[in-house]
């Protein structure tokens, strides 16, 4: 099973066609001949390649026209292009294309309606790979365009890697395989409405938990992959490792391995992985793939090195089982670190919903900071992170000596700052602090953007309301959604970014249909991987182990 790349053979035919070194062959009898097709035979009936066909004023046009009427073919074709063993073949669906040029007429010039009788009774693969290569056919301008066709419909008609895809939350993965021509065949996630925003996509409801998945009972796969859950690992968790259950749901990942020995596993995981437990972790993940029969590779992705305005830094693995194993790693194509243009990925302003717009505590508190902002000379530092609830909060020299190292080191770096505006601060504190005290990190700015420049504003950057306090940080690339509620706000517009615009920084297709509930779909895009990140490191290691897709 699995897929069967062209064998060096066929290759080598491919490529004859292309030197002219195959000959063409004439259908003389074909009832079905037009007058003009009569008359462009008798011009070039003579040709026996593709540049005598030239020559004789043969064109492109109807080399595709003819080609798909089936009234010229390629010498040896059918040897070419045949994979001898199924009703799949190409030569099958080469000839079912020949048999049917009045229903192609038909669709191509009347009803496009490909939904007629005769196609319903060859059933649906069947029908799914005709109208593939009618509608390839159709845009034939040169033998070297035919030659990529005839590629393509090699790999249509083969059978396709098969994976499961573990821990799926909305499909980042499977957005990567499906688009590669990879099929899934399986599905898990243990929260419910992933899974139902799984179904609606791809129409594959998936298992519940992964614990329950009997590998003896599910079909034979090409590949597992899949986001191990990363809490127990993560900066945004409690770095509690191996204390946390879902720390060991990796293994879970290498139980059914054990079983269904699939050729490759793709798997991904937060940066901290890498560091945390003093890198147990990592070297646990690694013995328990080296001790099952699996290389590792890993690769530190984000996409905004991919024009993508998102800084998302994930761990990608490629683990390869050992006897496909090359010996040589699998190379990512250079990162171009493209230009990246915001307004392809945010929708207009006059679309979005006024729910999106900040109002309320937020948005007075963010008007505070503006107000400081003006405040401070062009060229000032703000930094570290300034706390100013802890400067008015009137502590005693007893008491700050009790606090704890690192509020002792912000408060003393504020100083100089607090003190060379001093009247100001104490005015605009005066004025804020019902708002500032509010919420602890209503308190907190994290200027994150440089020195202060001219008419600099705090509208004038990304901004996320987090747990550290206010970040703002420059308007290149939004911080990595995470799946708590810390959704960014692009200060140009005073505004959460939208669902949609999650989905566009994660690279989920235009028609991803998105769970409607927006607490759901913000945890959902913030846990989910970058599908563009993923495929190319899939992608890359289909091109090193010769897997067209
Ligand atoms: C980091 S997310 C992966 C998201 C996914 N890669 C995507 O592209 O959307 C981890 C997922 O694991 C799921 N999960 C946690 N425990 C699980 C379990 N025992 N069985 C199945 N899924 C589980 C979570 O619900 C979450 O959706």
């Amino acid at each position: 099973m699995g897929y069967v790349p062209l064998n060096e053979g066929e290759k080598k035919d491919l490529d004859d066609i292309k030197k002219n070194n195959k000959t063409f062959k004439f259908k003389q009898d074909n009832p079905k001949r037009g007058m003009d097709t009569k008359c462009r035979y008798e011009n070039y009936k003579s040709a026996t390649n593709y540049s005598e066909f030239l020559k004789l004023g043969g064109k492109n046009e109807d080399l595709r026209n003819d080609l798909q009427k089936g009234y010229i073919i390629l010498d040896e074709i059918d040897d070419i292009l045949s994979d001898n063993n199924s009703e799949h073949s190409i030569s099958s669906e080469i000839v079912d294309v020949e048999e049917s040029d009045i229903e192609i007429n038909n669709i191509n010039t009347e009803t496009n309606d490909i939904e007629n009788k005769d196609l319903k009774d060859k059933g649906e693969i069947k029908k799914d790979i005709k109208k593939d290569i009618k509608e390839k056919l159709e845009g034939i301008e040169s033998i070297e365009v035919l030659e990529k066709i005839l590629e393509s419909i090699n790999i249509l008609t083969k059978e396709k890697l098969k994976y499961i895809d573990l821990f799926c939350g909305i499909g980042g993965f499977h957005q990567a395989l499906s688009s590669l021509g990879c099929e899934c065949n399986l599905a898990c996630d243990i929260d419910k409405a992933c899974r139902d925003n799984y179904e609606l996509n791809y129409g594959i409801i998936p298992a519940e938990d992964v614990k329950k998945i009997n590998p003896d009972e599910i079909e034979d796969l090409d590949i597992i992959c899949g986001g191990y859950p990363c809490q127990a690992f993560s900066n945004a968790g409690k770095k509690k490792c191996f204390d946390d259950d879902r720390g060991l749901l990796f293994d879970e990942i290498i139980r059914i391995a054990k079983v269904k020995k699939p050729k490759f596993m793709f798997l991904e995981n937060v940066k901290h992985i890498l560091k945390v437990d003093d890198g147990k972790v990592i070297e646990y993940v690694k013995k328990k793939l080296d001790d099952n029969n699996y290389t590792l590779q890993l690769f530190n992705m984000s996409p905004h090195n991919y024009g993508i305005p998102q800084q998302r830094e994930r761990i990608y693995h490629v683990c390869v089982r050992k006897d496909i194993y090359d010996g040589k790693d699998v190379e990512l194509p250079e990162i171009n670190n493209k230009e990246i243009k915001l307004d392809k990925y945010m929708l207009k302003e006059e679309d979005i919903d006024s729910k999106y717009f900040i109002e309320g505590d937020v948005l007075k508190c963010l008007e505070a900071w503006e107000e400081m902002i003006k405040i401070f000379e062009v060229g000032e530092k703000i930094s570290p992170v300034i706390m100013i609830n802890e400067h008015y909060n009137n502590h005693t020299q007893e008491e700050f000596n009790n606090y704890a190292d690192w509020r002792k080191g912000y408060i003393t770096a504020n100083k100089p700052l607090i003190e060379k505006y001093k009247p100001k601060w104490d005015i605009w504190y005066e004025k804020h602090k019902e708002i500032l005290q509010k919420r602890e990190i209503y308190g907190k700015l994290e200027w994150q953007v440089g020195k202060v420049k001219e008419n600099d504003s705090i509208f004038n950057y990304f901004i996320q309301i987090r747990q550290s306090g206010i970040r703002v940080k420059k308007p290149h690339f939004f911080p990595t959604l995470v799946a708590i509620n810390q959704c960014p706000i692009y200060g140009k517009q005073k505004r959460y970014i939208t669902p949609r615009e999650c989905a566009n920084l994660q690279s989920f297709p235009k028609d991803f249909k998105i769970d409607p509930e927006d607490n759901h779909a913000y945890k959902q895009f913030g846990n989910s991987v970058n599908c563009d990140n993923v495929k190319t490191v899939i992608k890359a290691t289909f091109d090193h182990y010769g897997i067209e897709c």
